[in-house]
Parts: structure tokens; sequence; C-alpha cells
């Protein structure tokens, strides 16, 4: 990757960014006193409930209960990742995107040519697949049509050895390293990597190619498929092939398939199913949940119907736990035995394989089938062995909605109740107690675990504040625009982002006149019971988990307020609420 955007940019940028000129060039607003309403764009609604207040700068729909900054907003409009939405925004504003030189990982930055070399193979290898009948026939053998290979831009690389620089003479054997296209041997020599196999380019979100991979026609010795090694551009374990493919195909996206394999992918299209998406010989992992959930709120696993598939399922969800919300979900479908989608759609056609899609299992549901897998939930030794193995996994999700309901279902199926409330935390006198049908109180529980995380953030970012830039770019946008309900941590914060480098005391002294102060510079100096090492993990899963408890209080919140989300006055009323 080229080098870091300079946070400081970053901030010009959204201070020189009218977030009602951004969403207004996107969908239509009305004003409406000091705010303007409209539609919501990111879910079906008929009466308007998403807001942006020019004050704040800020959106917010109170039916999804999306909210963010300009930034987050064209990101989620446009579907684009964060590098992406900043360099889209500072082209509008006539600025070129800086970057910083020597962060990050010490490596030489990215060639801006490497695209154009991995591009020039594209062309290669499709011009070679019209000259190699072979490679048509074991394509139309697999049920492929010319126009599903055009658009996949299928392709073959000969059985050769130089057959890249030599079609190709003005590109540096550096080069074609670098692009993951050659190899280097023992003896220094280089040759092609991929040889006599049919090409399936693999693409970014913007339809570069990044890498390769190539499937043997099927004689030949060595593995099945070849992969791109990790290249500057190719990240396995983030990227997705078909993505590019499947928004191409389809305007709108509701939800999304990932299957095992490309010809999975290219096999669905083939009959219809265009919202594919394979990961490239590695498990789906978080990085992969967290870009599809940036297109869709919906994840179908589809894995092959053999036992490497049932584990790679269970894999997936374990991955996918840490990023499902009430809004995100993820299910599963379990394939006959001996099936992957590819032979499936091909035996039971288009209708027979969506029906298979419509049945998916929810995971969540999913999660405590597997967990009591072999267990007597009639025995007590069984129900506490499930406690205890659904209990870590209560650590790794990062939605409260979610968390709950997964302790809820866990209540039911052991008889125990929700881990019980910490010491000091419980109810004040003993004589009060909730009717016993009634809905707990919005957990104090909660709150309290809340409480201690906040601080223990708040001590670790004036220690260390290095921290924070080390969180996402976007989350942090996020945690600043709910600076305000995040107290002095908000402060902090803000503070933090503002002066990078700056080290604790130069922080401390924008308190020096205030009552934070003393807790403040108590803070800075007192001790924690973990080590200096994991503290860059634990702001980062605490940040996260700031975000959702907020998210979680707005929509509380809004819920309790709003009726049926169409009064203006209550947006209004809960933007001025804001302000406190
Ligand atoms: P499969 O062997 O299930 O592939 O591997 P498939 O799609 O059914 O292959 P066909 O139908 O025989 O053509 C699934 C995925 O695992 C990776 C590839 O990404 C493949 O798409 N894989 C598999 C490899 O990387 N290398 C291999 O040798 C085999
Ligand atoms: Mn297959």
């Amino acid at each position: 990757m080229a080098g870091r955007i300079p946070q400081n940019f970053i901030n010009d940028l959204v201070a020189r960014l009218d977030i009602v000129d951004v969403v207004e060039s996107r969908m239509t607003l009305k004003k409406t006193g000091k705010n303007y309403s409209g539609l919501c764009p990111f879910h079906d609604e008929k009466t308007p409930s998403f807001s942006v207040s020019p004050d704040k700068q800020f959106f917010h729909c109170f039916g999804c209960q999306e909210s963010g900054t300009a930034l987050s907003f064209v990101m989620k409009f446009d579907r684009l990742d964060f590098v992406e939405a900043v360099e889209m925004l500072a082209a509008q504003l006539g600025l070129e995107v800086p970057r910083e030189g020597g962060r990050g990982p010490t490596r030489a930055s990215v060639d801006p040519d490497i695209f154009a070399v991995l591009g020039q193979a594209e062309r290669f290898y499709r011009a070679q697949l019209r000259a190699h009948p072979e490679a048509i026939e074991y394509l139309k053998s697999r049920g492929l049509s010319g126009e599903v290979a055009r658009d996949f831009g299928i392709g073959f690389a000969p059985d050769a050895w130089q057959a890249l620089s030599e079609a190709y003479p003005q590109v540096t054997t550096k080069q074609w390293l670098d692009a993951g296209l050659m190899i280097k041997n023992d003896k220094g020599r280089t040759y092609d990597r991929f040889r006599q196999r049919v090409m399936f380019p693999i693409r970014d979100t913007r339809g570069r190619v990044i890498a390769f991979g190539g499937r043997s026609l099927g004689q030949e010795e060595g593995p099945k498929y070849l992969n791109s090694p990790e290249t500057e551009v190719f990240h396995k374990g983030a990227e997705l092939y078909g993505l590019y493919e499947a928004r191409q195909a389809l305007r709108r996206l509701e939800s999304l398939i990932i299957v095992e394999g490309y010809m999975d992918v290219v096999a669905l299209a083939q009959h219809g199913v265009a919202n594919v998406v394979a990961t490239l010989g590695t498990a789906s992992g978080e990085a992969h949940f967290r870009k599809l959930f940036r297109y869709v709120d919906r994840v179908v696993c589809c894995f092959d119907g053999d036992q490497a598939g049932r584990s790679a399922a269970w894999k997936a969800l374990e991955n996918a736990l840490g990023v499902l919300t009430e809004h995100k979900q993820i299910s599963l479908v379990f394939l006959p035995d001996g099936e992957d989608p590819d032979t499936l759609v091909r035996k039971i056609g288009t209708v027979g394989f969506q029906a298979q899609i419509a049945a998916a299992r929810p995971g969540l549901e999913y999660f405590f089938t597997h967990l009591s897998r072999g267990l007597d939930l009639e025995a007590l030794d069984d129900r506490a062995k499930l406690a205890g193995l659904v209990r870590p996994y209560l650590e790794r999700v990062q939605a409260d909605v979610v968390r709950t309901l997964l302790e809820q279902r866990l209540a039911q199926l052991t008889g125990l109740q929700t881990p019980p409330t910490p010491a000091g935390g419980g109810y004040p006198t003993s004589e009060y107690r909730p009717p016993p049908s009634a809905p707990q109180p919005p957990s104090r529980r909660v709150d309290a675990a809340h409480q201690k995380l906040r601080q223990r953030l708040l001590l670790m970012f004036l220690q260390q504040p290095q921290n924070w830039a080390a969180i996402e770019s976007r989350q942090r946008a996020d945690t600043l625009a709910s600076a305000a309900e995040l107290g002095v941590l908000g402060e902090v914060l803000q503070v933090i982002d503002a002066n990078p480098g700056a080290d604790t005391e130069a922080l401390l002294v924008y308190w020096s006149d205030s009552e934070h102060y003393e807790p403040l510079r108590r803070a800075a100096l007192a001790h924690l019971d973990l080590g200096r090492d994991q503290w860059q993990q634990y702001c980062a899963d605490g940040i996260g988990k700031i975000l959702s408890f907020i998210r979680e209080q707005n929509r509380k919140a809004a819920q309790a307020k709003l009726g049926d989300g169409s009064n203006i006055d209550e947006l209004r009323e809960y933007w001025r609420q804001r302000d406190d």
C-alpha cells in the first residue's frame, strides 16, 4: 500500500466538506427547520426518518440507526472503503491526497505500475484463451458460456516458461516478480508462475486486477489450483473473488453468498445467481466479513457438502461473531454430501439452488446446535459444559444486542441465569426485585462494565496516546462524532486527535484549569494490571465496544422518543438533545 494519509489532511478535508452538499448531491433533502430530512438511502421507507444536521455535520437515520459524518456517508452510499472515499472527496475539492513516507510496514511503497503489469497479464491471458481451443473446450465442458468467461475476464496461461516477458519486453523482471507473476528459483533463474492453466483474474473493489487463480486442465501434475502469492496489492485474508463482478451485475445487492471455489462463483453466475463471492483458498476470516457487510446486511455461507466444508462453515461462523449485529447477519447452507455449489446448481437448476439458499440456517441458531452436539441438555453436567463452551465466544461479540440474545438463549437451554451482576452493580436495596416476568431493565451490568471500560481506555489513551492513531480511521471518525456522549473520555480523544504526536504531559496541559485536571493526572500516573504490549489491542477492542454501545443507546433513545419516526418536531428534538 502507498503510505498512510496524514491525519491532519483528513481533518482538513472533513472540515472543508459540507455534509449537506455531500448528501444532497446524492439524494433529495428537504429543509426542516435547522436540519434537512429525506428518505433514508440505507433502508426502505415511505416516510422520511433520515436527518442531516449542518451544525453538527452529522447524519442520523431514526429508522435503521445509520449515522456518521460526510466521510462515512460517502463510504456507505458509494460503497467505498475509507481510502477510496478520502480520494474521491479530495478530488471533488481539487485536492491531492498526500501520503506519509516511511510509516507502517517498512516495505518499499507500491510501484504504481503494478496494476498496469497485472492488467497487461490479464489481456495476454485472455488473448491466449482465444488461441487455445483445448482451454475453450475445457470451459465448455464445465458448462460455461463465452459470455460468462468474458464477464469474469477468464483467460489461459500457455505452456511456456517465458511467455509474459516475451509478450511484454518493456516490463522488467522485477516488475513481474513484484506482481507475483514470475518465480525466481535457487539458481536465480526466473520463469512464469502460471503455465498451462485456465486463469481467473481476481479484482479489487474498483475492478483492478490484483492477482490470479489458475486451474490446471486436469491431466498435468501439480496442484489443481495455483494462486498468486501475497503481494503489495494482494492480501488473501481480505480479498474475495467475484465481489467486483457481483456489484457490476446487480444494481442492488441484498445479500451475498460465500462459496469455496472460483468455479462455484462462475458456475452460479452462469445460472443467473450473481451475488456470489469466494475466499481464495483460505478460511472466511473476520476481514472478509467486515468487507462483505459494507455491501450487504446478509451473508450466506454455502460451502461444500463434505467434512471440510462443514468445518469451514463453523470456522466462518466463529470468525464472523465479532462483526455480527442486529442488522448484520449470517446464515449457513449445508449442501448434500459430495456436492459443491457448482455440481449442485447444474443438477437442480437455479430455482432449486435458490431454494437451498432460502432455507439457510440462521447462524446464531446453528451456533448452539453445533456446540450442544453430543451433549445431553437434560443432564446438569452437560448443561454446565455448554455454558462453559459458549462463554469464551460471548466475549468476542461486539454488539450488545447479539450478546444479550446469546445469553438469553444459553439461559433457556441450561436453565442458568445470565452471568451474575458484579458486586456493587446490583439493585440498591434487597427489598426491590423486578417482577420475575418483566423484561430486565436496560442492563445495569452493561453500564457498570461500560464505565469501567471507559475508565481503562481513558487511562491507556492518556498514557499511550499513540494507540489512538492505531485505531481504524473510520472507527476514529465515528468515535469523535459521538465524543459528546463519552464524557471525559470523549474530550480526551478529541484532544489527542487534534494533537497527533503530543505526549501525556502535553495533553494534560489542556485541562490545567479544569475540574478534570486532578482525576486525569491521576489516570495518567495510574498503574494497570495489563501488560503494556496488550494495550493497543485492548484499545482497539474497547473502541469497538464503545461504538456498538452508543449505537444501541441511540437506538433505544430514538425508539423511546420517536413514535412512528416521521414527526419532524421529534427529529428536531433528537438533534437538540445531542447538544447536551
Ligand atoms: P475445490 O477443490 O473445492 O475447488 O477447492 P472446486 O472449485 O470444486 O474446483 P473444481 O470444481 O474441481 O474446478 C476450492 C478452492 O480452494 C483453493 C482454490 O481457491 C479453489 O477454488 N484450492 C484448491 C487451491 O488453492 N489449490 C488447490 O490445489 C485446490
Ligand atoms: Mn467443484
